[in-house]
């Protein structure tokens, strides 16, 4: 078993890998309270990964290896996040009565019948959730599958950099967890309890929606800040990495506001509207109480006003940090005005001390 759920912890570095970044991020935990001890952002070249698959271990090796030299963290083992898209999942009903020992032979007997792959080309783990609904004689437990090609050469590429993988989480998962840090920045939180976090990164946007606190549904669109930076390169003649700043820093002409910036958002809000549609025909749901954005593109101008006011609905920009303190070798400017982007890291990070 590959303890996808459980892991005797150590102090575990939360490593968020996308196509276009890797970000690392290390807390220590003191009287219920976060410090983050050591915080990293380093791009990937292209081509390292392509559609979710790490295409050049050595390339994401080496980026890695130089984020460590950089941040120099503490801890030497890490946790990683794969996409929901990977990962196979099935609540089964097992007989109240069995040890851990019986379920995970159980487990390993029960997968065969649902995972279509061989066992032997699989990472397999499993969490307990509860009596089942169904039969208080039974227990609902929540089976996990990931093909190990999949996931090994992210693991093999990390080893290289000298850190060892520990725990492989699954990306909705992860969100769950760091959603608990948003609480004081939800408005009225404690009503409102349908809470949509729209993550949207370089490439993908993920929607998570959670019911106090728990996931409920959850989507992936191949959608993100990365589109903006392709058609300020093509209107204005530019590289990837001088739109990219541009983008960021501004400088742009008069024009960009007008013919890039609002169809941009204006392409967001119509998707996030449709999203949020699929989500309730899908669902017993009808309401979102409040939306908050996360991911690098957070950060496109207007764009939480804009949906707050085409929605209707509360939209913050997520600062998972916003209760922790900060160890002082951190560049703070850098961590704050990226801490929209570390939901991910953050959940990966708290694995070190919550096992769920
Ligand atoms: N100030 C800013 N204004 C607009 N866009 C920004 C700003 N800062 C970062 N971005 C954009 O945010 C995106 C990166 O966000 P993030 O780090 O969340 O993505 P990722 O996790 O690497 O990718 P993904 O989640 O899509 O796999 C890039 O497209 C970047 O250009
Ligand atoms: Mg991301």
């Amino acid at each position: 078993m590959f303890n996808l759920f459980r892991t005797a912890t150590p102090i575990l570095l939360g490593i968020d890998i996308s196509p276009a970044s890797v970000k690392l991020l290390e807390l220590k935990k003191t009287n219920n309270s976060y410090r983050v001890e050591s915080f990293g952002v380093a791009p990937l070249p292209p081509n390292t990964i392509i559609e979710k698959v790490v295409k050049d271990p050595r390339a994401l090796a080496r980026t890695v290896q130089q984020l460590i030299a950089k941040v120099k963290p503490t801890a030497k083992n890490a946790a990683i996040a794969i996409p929901d898209s990977m990962v196979i999942t099935k609540v089964i009903q097992l007989d109240a009565s069995l040890n851990e020992m019986d379920i995970e032979n159980q487990i390993a007997i029960e997968a065969e019948k649902y995972i279509p792959y061989p066992l032997q080309e699989i990472n397999l783990d499993f969490s307990v959730l509860g009596p089942s609904n169904k039969d208080k004689q039974q227990i609902d437990v929540l089976l996990a599958a990931a093909r190990t090609e999949n996931i090994m050469a992210t693991v093999e590429a990390l080893t290289e950099a000298d850190l060892t993988v520990k725990v492989v989480d699954v990306q909705a998962y992860t969100m769950e967890r760091a959603s608990h840090l948003l609480k004081p920045q939800l408005p009225n939180y404690g009503q409102n309890k349908i809470v949509a976090i729209v993550d949207l990164g370089a490439h993908t946007t993920q929607l998570t929606i959670l019911d106090n606190f728990k996931t409920v549904y959850s989507r992936e669109e191949p959608f993100g800040g990365q589109q903006l930076t392709e058609n300020i390169q093509q209107r204005y003649g530019l590289t990837a990495s001088e739109a990219g700043l541009a983008k960021k820093q501004g400088g742009l002409p008069d024009d960009y506001q007008t013919a890039i910036l609002h169809p941009f958002r204006e392409t967001i809000i119509l998707q996030l509207r449709r999203a949020l549609q699929f989500f309730f025909s899908a669902s017993q749901y009808n309401e979102v109480h409040a939306i908050v954005l996360a991911g690098g593109s957070a950060k496109v101008m207007g764009l939480a006003k804009l949906i707050e006011e085409q929605l209707g609905i509360p939209t913050t920009v997520a600062n998972p940090l916003a209760e922790m303190s900060l160890s002082a070798n951190i560049d703070h400017t850098t961590l704050l005005s990226e801490s929209c982007s570390l939901l991910i890291c953050c959940g990966l990070a708290m694995r070190s001390f919550n096992h769920g």
